[in-house]
């Protein structure tokens, strides 16, 4: 005798427009078929092995119980070390920063940390696809303002017109994912004196922090007090050390909102793993990675480019991340999935739709890709794009 079913509760979905991400379709497509993946954010190369011994040596040294709530002291204070040299201001490790389970997590506690019922967000489009159903958790309102289209530079005017007395944060994200363009100090400047008057936090998601070429600097709000004052600043060690799957990350921001954010991560993760927190610090001794990181990926940026000279396929510029945007209009008038859904079956080469990114599905004829990948994998992508 068949057993009845037992009746599970329907429940009302807190994120009813939330599916499977597009990360996750192309790169199941890409798998399926045999694809170069382009598509999604993450390095195919190992990250340097004396960071795997750190880690290795914490674990063999017994410091694998719960590390403190805010984060192993001694990389609180790496971090405090690493923003004071670049950026010039100095976070107390103590009150003001908090290690975190990624930039993804330390930007879903912001949210929940500031953002109240009926508040408004922000939001630049195109943009990274948590910070919408983050905001629709806090019971706030994203507020979509999109980045100027060809240039996706900010639209002060447009974001100007967007502030009301509801407005309670913004995202701003540079580098820039999907666009990989970079905020100039001057846009920093203007955002400086248009929040001016408002009450609104930032949260500014500088995960490609250390990810900027041809000699242009990373302008972190860390760099103006103004906006250091108002602004939690969420970086990632996953982007910056070739590690996206540890997931560690960390929030800096002044103390009364980091006590804020604290309250949440305290009851959200408590803690994030620690013989990685250990290991990240005493990696982080040595500046060296950092400090070489925008090389690394500028050679592979130019080795890419130089490549796309190749294809019927018009590169955008690319002043920072590892993402390189591409008008494809010249090959295709298909809308941007469904070419990129062909790309990766016909051609065997993932990336991800622009449209993903915004709101509105906007479509540009325009594709991402990540060159955050070996040379050989570039080269076979290359091969393949070329016959387009
Ligand atoms: C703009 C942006 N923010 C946040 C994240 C998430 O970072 P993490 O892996 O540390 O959670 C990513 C990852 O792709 C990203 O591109």
């Amino acid at each position: 005798m068949s057993a009845m079913p037992l009746p599970t509760p329907l429940v009302e979905s807190r994120l009813p427009n939330v599916g499977t991400t597009i990360f996750t379709v192309m790169s199941a497509l890409a798998t399926e078929h045999g694809a170069v993946n382009l598509g999604q954010g993450f390095p195919d190369f190992d990250c340097d092995p004396r960071l795997v011994a750190a880690v290795a040596d914490a674990m063999q040294r017994g410091l694998n119980q719960y590390p403190p709530m805010a984060g192993v002291p001694a990389l609180r204070e790496a971090v405090a070390a690493k923003i004071e040299a670049l950026y010039g201001h100095r976070y107390d490790p103590g009150s003001e920063v908090t290690i975190t389970a990624g930039a993804t997590q330390a930007i879903l506690s912001a949210i929940l940390a500031v953002v109240h019922p009926g508040d408004e967000v922000i939001v630049l489009d195109p943009c990274y696809d948590s910070y919408e159903p983050n905001i629709a958790l806090a019971g706030g309102t994203a507020v979509h303002v999109p980045l100027v289209p060809g240039t996706f530079e900010p639209d002060f005017p447009r974001i100007a017109a967007s502030l009301t007395p509801r407005t309670r944060a913004m995202v701003i994200n540079s580098p820039h994912n999907p666009s990989a363009t970079v905020w100039s100090q001057a846009q920093m400047e203007r955002l400086a004196a248009l929040l001016r008057p408002t009450d609104a936090v930032v949260i500014s998601d500088e995960v490609y922090e250390h990810m900027v070429f041809d000699g242009a600097l990373h302008q972190s709000v860390a760099r103006f007090p103004e906006l250091a004052a108002r602004s939690i600043v969420v970086s990632s060690f996953g982007k910056t050390y070739h590690v996206t799957g540890w997931k560690v990350g960390y929030a800096a921001a002044p103390a009364a909102l980091s006590a804020e954010f604290r309250k949440v991560h305290q009851f959200n993760v408590f803690t994030v793993n620690t013989p990685m927190q250990h290991g990240i610090a005493a990696f982080m001794a040595d500046p060296s990675h950092h400090l070489e990181l925008p090389a690394f990926y500028r050679a592979k940026r130019d080795r890419f480019r130089a490549g796309l000279e190749k294809t019927r396929l018009r590169a955008l510029p690319c002043q920072g991340t590892y993402f390189q945007c591409v008008d494809y209009s010249a090959v295709s008038d298909k809308p941007e999935a469904d070419f990129c859904r062909w790309l990766t079956t016909e051609i065997g080469v993932a990336a991800i739709p622009l449209s993903a990114f915004y709101a509105d599905g906007f479509e540009q004829r325009i594709a991402r890709f990540c060159f955050g990948k070996k040379d050989e994998t570039l080269a076979l992508a290359i091969e393949r794009l070329a016959a387009l």
